[in-house]
């Protein structure tokens, strides 16, 4: 496989709104790219469409399928911008739950480590705090081990030290990962970038390009620059 994900002229509609247009792009294997846009840019939208539960119309391919194909059933860790785990299970059940679903044999204990929840691993999910629910749901996108990891804005609400706890673990695995996020030192951290605008790719490139090809010294003003040269 060549690509991990390989778009051809993607557009999605969602109720009456045209809100992808046109999307192509290929994402290599073993890379961190990070989805960043405005809000209501099409990230989640995108990552919907990737993980195969949006209908789109174009050409979509995700780990040598076609989106929304049963091969990649258990493939795919899929993290929601809302945090999605069952509140009437502790941290330890819940991930538990999402590792047998995928059949792998799992790493809860080191997950929930890693995660910080230690102290909180017998605990209802429904008596965390938000950014330990959040941890959760990363947690229980993670345990299947897949080829493919979506991340919906995980390090929302954390703070820098769990936040870097987060990016290192990320490093580490051996596993592509799309990931989208508003805070721009963590697009520096991708090693690729889509940036969308209402719901158009206005680039696709390495961190560094961008400022070379938007003349800013940082990320934040590249991305201001190149969202206002495209209005
Ligand atoms: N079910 C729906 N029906 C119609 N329009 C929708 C629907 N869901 C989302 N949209 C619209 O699609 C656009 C993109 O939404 P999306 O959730 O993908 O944005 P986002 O970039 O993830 O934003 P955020 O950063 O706020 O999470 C928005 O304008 C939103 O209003
Ligand atoms: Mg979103």
């Amino acid at each position: 496989m060549n690509t991990i994900v390989s778009a051809r002229g993607v557009n999605i509609t969602r109720g009456k709104n045209h809100i992808l247009h046109d999307l192509t792009f290929d994402l290599q294997p073993g890379s961190i790219t990070g989805i960043i846009g405005p809000s209501g840019s099409g990230k989640t939208t995108l990552m919907r469409a990737i993980v195969g539960v949006q209908k789109y119309e174009g050409d979509l391919e995700v780990l040598g399928h076609q989106a929304g194909a049963k091969d990649n059933r258990g493939r795919i860790g899929y993290m929601t911008q809302a945090a999605s785990v069952y509140e009437g299970l502790t941290v330890r059940e819940n991930l538990t739950y999402f590792s047998q679903l995928t059949g792998e044999k799992n790493d809860t204990e080191d997950t929930i480590e890693f995660l910080g929840l230690t102290q909180q691993r017998d605990q209802k999910v429904s008596t965390l705090s938000g950014g330990q629910r959040n941890r959760v749901s990363l947690g229980a996108a993670l345990v299947g081990k897949p080829a493919l990891l979506v991340l919906d804005e995980p390090t929302v609400g954390l703070d820098p030290l769990t936040r870097e706890n987060i990016w290192s673990h990320l490093r580490s695995l051996d596993t592509s990962i799309l990931i989208s996020s508003h805070v721009m030192d963590e697009a520096a951290r991708c090693d690729d970038i889509l940036l969308l605008r209402d719901g158009q790719l206005l680039a696709h490139s390495s961190p560094a390009d961008l400022l070379v090809a938007a003349d800013a010294p940082n990320l934040d003003a590249a991305f201001l620059n190149l969202i206002r040269k495209a209005q």
